[in-house]
């Protein structure tokens, strides 16, 4: 089966797993875990932020991220389509008392400044103040789109404005780095807190963290306590993600331009199941008059697994442990599934 449910799958390489073996580790509570100071300082260092912190996953990293910003009651405004509200179980709202508004950007996931700007409530009228802006790059429902630099700006720019915290879900922001060459301390710049992940496209089994100032990093320090998510001896952990950074970034393009042949084998043979071609890993295909689950077996029955993100939606993700042959392949039978 050639895999292509997600870029979450991977499983660790034997350099990756014998990279633990040397790392030095101890107690991170006590603050004694000096590879996971490293994971964290070296992070912070590439977004040009002062300090992170090294968690177990994305959405806890997006969880602490978005409440060193808002207070509660306060609201948070994202897409429609973003991971923060749709999946990640209504955590921001449930343990932390913030309320997200969305706006549409017709499946894209691409931000407009001027559609933002309209939404926002001000602190002290009837309207549930809004407190916060949180953007996704790349936009994983939305196809793994990039987010145009100059519209990142903008977003920046009116967040300013309006005193109005900013977060980056940035779980795929490696990949927007790597298809556009821009530097990641230029998106980090931009953001008061940005998220990302090590266990997507880099590989690694496990962890996320989050970058932002030194008193906000301290605040997300004592939630991740309080939520029970404080660890001990996570080097084991710190050790792979360095690895990946270290042997994995420059490697996501091969899992661009498999994502890329995908796309055009598909749309080749069925126009209209691809809305644009992918611009990084990511490849969302709508199965038009077909449920999604009818469209996942028959491409299973070809050997190819992907996944459903809507109920005719589907999306195939090249990742570290598929090559580009692979790639070929899975074009070649999702072509079959969706000529059909
Ligand atoms: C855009 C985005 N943000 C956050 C996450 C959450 O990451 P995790 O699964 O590690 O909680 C994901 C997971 O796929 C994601 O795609």
């Amino acid at each position: 089966m050639i895999d292509l449910r997600s870029d979450t799958l991977t499983q660790p390489s034997r350099a990756m797993r014998e990279a633990v073996l040397g790392a030095p580790v101890g107690d991170d509570m006590y603050g004694e875990d000096s590879t996971v100071i490293e994971l964290e300082r070296r992070t912070a260092e590439l977004l040009g932020h002062e300090a992170g912190l090294f968690v177990v996953s994305g959405t806890l990293s997006n969880l602490l991220g978005v409440f060193t910003l808002v207070k509660r009651g306060d609201e948070v405004l994202c897409d429609e389509q973003a991971h923060i509200v749709r999946a990640e179980s209504g955590s921001h709202a449930g343990l932390h008392g913030i309320t997200t508004r969305t706006w549409s950007s017709e499946g894209t996931g691409i931000v407009d400044a001027a559609r933002i700007e309209a939404m926002i409530s001000p602190r002290g009228g009837l309207l549930t103040a809004t407190a916060a802006i949180e953007v996704e790059n790349t936009h994983n429902f939305g196809g793994g789109n990039v987010q145009p630099y100059d519209n990142l700006v903008a977003v920046n720019e009116l967040a300013r404005r309006h005193g109005l915290g900013l977060h980056l879900d940035g779980a795929r922001l490696w990949n927007a780095h790597i298809a556009t060459g821009i530097p990641l301390a230029a998106y980090g710049k931009l953001f008061d807190s940005v998220s990302v992940c090590y266990s997507k496209g880099l590989g690694a089994p496990v962890g996320s963290v989050l970058v932002s100032n030194r008193e906000a990093i301290a605040k997300a320090r004592a939630q991740r306590r309080a939520l029970g998510a404080a660890w001990r001896q996570a080097g084991v952990l710190a050790a792979m993600a360095l690895y990946a950074l270290d042997n994995n970034m420059a490697r996501l393009a091969d899992d661009h331009a498999g994502a890329a042949e995908i796309a055009r084998q598909v749309m080749d043979a069925a126009p209209g199941v691809i809305a644009r071609s992918p611009e990084t890993n990511i490849v969302v295909m709508s199965t038009g008059s077909r449920p999604a689950v009818e469209v996942i077996a028959a491409a299973s029955e070809r050997g190819v697994a992907i996944s459903a993100v809507g109920p005719t939606t589907v999306r195939a993700v090249a990742n570290l442990n598929v090559t580009f042959d692979e790639c070929v392949a899975a074009g070649k039978a999702l072509r079959e599934v969706f000529a059909r």
